[in-house]
């Protein structure tokens, strides 16, 4: 059977590849990637030859493109991460969020509907935020129950494509399944989002920018426990229904980055406060929602899974996969991507 993962080159979706084709030798994957800034085949340069794996460079918003796999593939499954996924960009330049997160969706949701004749045994599966949800206040969590309330351009696309997802299962009858998760960390993770970019500034001896007083919080899932939660929800969620994944993990920003500063100095055995100098509290993010937080008991409960890692465990092994991977920051850390963070507001 084929299956079609959107956004397989980028930092989640590289993960989820990498488990589903060394997990699932008798899954075709196929990996559909426009490769942007955010996308890099290096990051499944150790499966790239894996006979059960092909790589499409295109986009998700060309239906020309769709309509060719879909005749070629028998796919009986979508698992569709590909976005524009950065809140600052969202807010510097909306429109490319519109463009792939919602019509990039519609298109494949089309694809889906157009190709597959017979629904039975197929399933769209869709990766989604916590931010959907909006901003939380000091106490509380997020359940399967919260209402959507997006605040920025980026959730606000997220919260639009997950309502086309649920449109198209209660008209067409598409089967599908949504998730919606809290912050990812670990290796892979683009040196735009809070965690490997102040790795990547304490490397550089560069500032850590902390937006506003720094006392927003965030709840931080290991990377590699999100994919292995998005292969439970594939096999075994229920059509229709949402599950909420979390990492019961909370920090406010100033906490985490003061504690990835102890970490990096004892890794880079340098005395403890060395790298905290660099913090620098900078101009807040418009709109910047206050607290998220998961209330994962839902996919605990029905489909069994926990997080396997701690965060002093995750965080660890994020700390040594950049300390061992500098090329990789030097790569993504040029181009395109200078040019962005040279014109951010934070600056
Ligand atoms: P990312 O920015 O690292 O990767 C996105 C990938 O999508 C890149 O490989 C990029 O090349 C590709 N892409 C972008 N536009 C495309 C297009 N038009 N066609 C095909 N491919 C395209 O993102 P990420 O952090 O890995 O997030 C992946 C998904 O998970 C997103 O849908 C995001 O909303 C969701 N998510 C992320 C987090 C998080 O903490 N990072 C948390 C919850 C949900
Ligand atoms: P980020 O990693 O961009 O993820 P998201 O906005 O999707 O939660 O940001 C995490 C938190 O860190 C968020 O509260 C914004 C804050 N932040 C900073 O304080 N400084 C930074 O340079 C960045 C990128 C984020």
């Amino acid at each position: 059977m084929s299956l079609l993962i959107t956004g397989g080159a980028g930092f989640i979706g590289s993960h989820v590849v990498r488990h589903f084709v060394t997990r699932y030798p008798s899954y075709h994957v196929i990996n559909l990637d426009a490769l942007t800034y955010a996308g890099n085949l290096e990051n499944l340069k150790d499966i790239e030859k894996a006979p059960n794996y092909s790589f499409v460079k295109g986009s998700i918003e060309d239906s020309v493109l769709l309509d060719q796999l879909f005749s070629t593939h028998d796919i009986k499954g979508v698992i569709h991460l590909a976005a524009e996924s950065h809140v600052d960009r969202s807010i510097s330049d909306p429109m490319a969020f519109i463009r792939t997160n919602i019509n990039g969706t519609a298109a494949l949701l089309n694809a889906c509907r157009k190709h597959w004749k017979i629904f039975e045994g197929r399933r769209f599966y869709q990766i989604s935020t916590d931010e959907v949800f909006g901003a939380l206040g000091a106490t509380g969590f997020f359940t399967e129950e919260s209402p959507y309330a997006p605040n920025s351009p980026y959730s606000a696309s997220k919260a639009s494509a997950d309502h086309l997802v649920r449109a198209y299962g209660e008209t067409y009858g598409l089967p599908y399944v949504i998730s919606n998760c809290s912050n990812n960390y670990g290796p892979n993770h683009f040196p735009e989002k809070l965690i490997p970019l102040c790795i990547h500034n304490i490397l550089q001896d560069k500032p850590l920018p902390i937006y506003g007083d720094g006392q927003y919080t965030r709840d931080w899932l290991f990377v590699i426990d999100h994919a292995l939660a998005i292969d439970r929800v594939y096999h075994q969620g229920k059509n229709a229904e949402t599950y909420l994944i979390g990492g019961h993990n909370e920090y406010t920003n100033i906490d985490l980055i003061r504690l990835l500063c102890d970490q990096m100095d004892q890794r880079l055995k340098r005395p403890q406060g060395t790298a905290q100098k660099g913090i620098t509290f900078v101009k807040d993010r418009p709109g910047h929602d206050k607290r998220y937080a998961i209330d994962a008991t839902k996919i605990e409960k029905e489909l069994g899974w926990t997080p396997a890692h701690s965060f002093e465990q995750g965080l660890e092994a994020t700390i040594d996969w950049y300390l061992e991977n500098n090329s990789w920051l030097e790569q993504v850390t040029t181009g395109a991507y200078q040019s962005y963070y040279k014109d951010q507001y934070k600056s």
